[in-house]
């Protein structure tokens, strides 16, 4: 488990999401209020980036700009069609006003 010092919780604007690539993984970071998350940035409907989507605060949610599915934050589950696969989600903590993520590391021989 890799906990990584990102950036200041004040770089990334709430209500809107950010785009990291951060050891091969591409992620999208969205700030509700003072609360980030983080989930997989690529849809599971298609190659699309969810960090260039919109994001629906009341609902906790960001939905795809492509064809509108909606993902819940918390889960990475999709509240909305046309997904119906989950995408992964992050631990992220917010600490003395700097944002840290959590990466689980993957064993050796499963990569
Ligand atoms: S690509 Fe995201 S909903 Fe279709």
């Amino acid at each position: 488990m890799t906990v990584h010092d990102l950036f200041a919780l004040d770089e990334i604007e709430a209500g809107t999401a950010r785009k990291i690539d951060l050891q091969g993984h591409e992620i999208a970071l969205v700030r509700i209020e003072n609360d980030v998350y983080a989930l997989g940035d690529t849809c599971s409907h298609a190659d699309v980036s969810l960090s260039e989507g919109f994001v629906e605060e009341d609902e906790c949610a960001i939905e795809c700009s492509r064809h509108g599915a909606l993902f819940d934050l918390k889960s990475g589950e999709p509240l909305s069609l046309p997904a119906i696969r989950p995408v992964p989600v992050y631990a992220v903590t917010v600490t003395d006003g700097r944002v840290h993520l959590t990466i689980e590391d993957v064993p050796e021989e499963s990569q």
